[in-house]
């Protein structure tokens, strides 16, 4: 058989493969979704993903700048994480709940030897938002407050509780009510939090970086400042950091950018080393006594913290370290944000602005809709870049950590590229 025909071959089942996953997500997972795949032109399903890079049913390989919004920092089935899981699976998968489990301690006394300042226990859950949920109750419990206060576009989470802290109100509305007593600031604004805030609040919940509000970046005074605000009110400091855990802005946590301590830090995406889901929050030992001291039972979970899990935790954070991504994330973030800019040198009144902190890079367009052109454009291209579901101006760019230099090189031209061809069908539709 032929080279063409092989290939011809292979489009022909990847396109029945896609009309059947399609029709089944229209008849079984989201009608909508199936919609929005069929429209755009991406209805081949996956087939596999390695390293920096995914494939689809036709054979077709993409470049991940999505990176799973975070979650790839070490890249698709990394070698390390999935040894880990493999050994582990031939002995335990799950948790006997009967017996102690030395994969967990062994992944919590590693996260200890990370986390910042004295923040030294913690709960490992399945997904960022319960993570999310555990914080929030750990710190009601450990204040005896009812209020939290969050900033306006945060996005933590899609259940009742980390909902009513996030900030966007095209995702809560529909659910009220949600959780009574929380309020939202505007993110990086200390006066607006020093005068929101109250003997009433429980904790102010803020991601590092706002991630899914468009890669937002603080000033440098406004966690510190955070940080003082809260301590002055007695109310605990949450930092958010699912998305920007274990190096993703060039930091282990991004926190330490502000040489900020947070009481309690939730985490998830990266944890897992991309391979297992894994969340968690951590906090300090009187956070815990308050949480677990009269009853160690009182948060608790049945899949959360199993071997599997655990021992990926275990292998992400040693692949970090002994990788040195975190460095990595730093320089190349850098290299990152140079080329944006240079992008934009091109464009200044089609990108409003280009921004990041080490492989969390955002494009803000000036105007609605020219992101999603944008990344449809990158798409045809096989590179894949990601849409902010708080700020659809803006394009995330999040690619694994262990991504090469010449690799970033293409995306940046890719990117380049759709934007130019963006800007002429812009100017083609303007001049009628
Ligand atoms: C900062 C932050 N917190 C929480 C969540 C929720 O995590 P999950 O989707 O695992 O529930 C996300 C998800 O994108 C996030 O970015």
């Amino acid at each position: 058989m032929s080279y063409q025909s092989d290939v011809s071959d292979r489009q022909t089942v990847a396109d029945q493969l896609s009309d059947e996953v399609i029709e089944k997500y229209r008849l079984y997972v989201n009608p909508g979704i199936a919609a929005v795949h069929a429209f755009s032109g991406f209805a081949v399903p996956g087939s596999h993903a390695r390293g920096c890079y995914i494939w689809d049913a036709s054979g077709r390989k993409f470049l991940d700048c999505v990176g799973g919004y975070g979650a790839f920092s070490l890249g698709h089935l990394h070698p390390k994480v999935v040894d880990a899981v493999k050994k582990q699976l031939e002995k335990e998968a799950l948790k006997s709940q009967y017996l102690l489990c030395a994969e967990l301690a062994e992944a919590c006394e590693l996260l200890a030897s990370v986390l910042p300042g004295e923040i030294r226990y913690s709960f490992l859950c399945n997904s960022g938002a319960e993570a999310v949920e555990g914080a929030l109750k750990a710190a009601r419990i450990h204040t005896g407050r009812p209020e939290f206060i969050g900033a306006v576009n945060g996005f933590h989470g899609k259940t009742f509780g980390s909902l009513s802290v996030s900030g966007r109100e095209i995702y809560k509305t529909p659910f009220y009510p949600l959780l009574p007593e929380t309020k939202h600031v505007p993110f990086g604004d200390a006066n607006a939090l020093a005068n929101a805030i109250s003997n009433r609040t429980a904790a102010v919940i803020l991601e590092v970086v706002q991630g899914e509000g468009g890669v937002i970046i603080a000033p440098d005074d406004y966690l510190p400042k955070v940080r003082e605000i809260c301590d002055d009110a007695g109310a605990l400091l949450i930092l958010d950091e699912v998305r920007t855990c274990l190096g993703r802005t060039g930091k282990m946590f991004a926190s330490e950018h502000y040489e900020v301590v947070p009481d309690i830090v939730t985490m998830a995406k990266a944890l897992g080393g991309g391979v297992m889901p894994v969340g968690a929050f951590s906090s300090t030992e009187e956070v815990w006594q308050s949480l677990f001291g009269a009853n160690p039972y009182l948060h608790s979970t049945t899949f959360g913290g199993n071997p599997l899990a655990c021992v990926a935790v275990t292998a992400a954070i040693k692949t970090t370290i002994e990788e040195g991504l975190v460095e990595r994330s730093a320089r190349l973030g850098e290299i990152l944000l140079e080329g944006l800019k240079a992008v934009q040198s091109t464009h200044p009144d089609m990108i409003k602005d280009v921004r990041g902190k080490g492989l969390l890079a955002g494009v803000e367009f000036a105007e609605d809709d020219i992101a999603l052109l944008v990344i449809a454009g990158c798409g045809k291209r096989d590179v894949l870049m990601a849409y902010s579901m708080n700020n659809p101006r803006v394009i995330r760019i999040e690619p694994p950590l262990i991504i090469e230099e010449s690799e970033l090189t293409r995306a940046l031209e890719v990117l380049a590229e759709s934007i130019e061809e963006t800007a002429e069908m812009v100017a083609r539709i303007a001049d009628g």
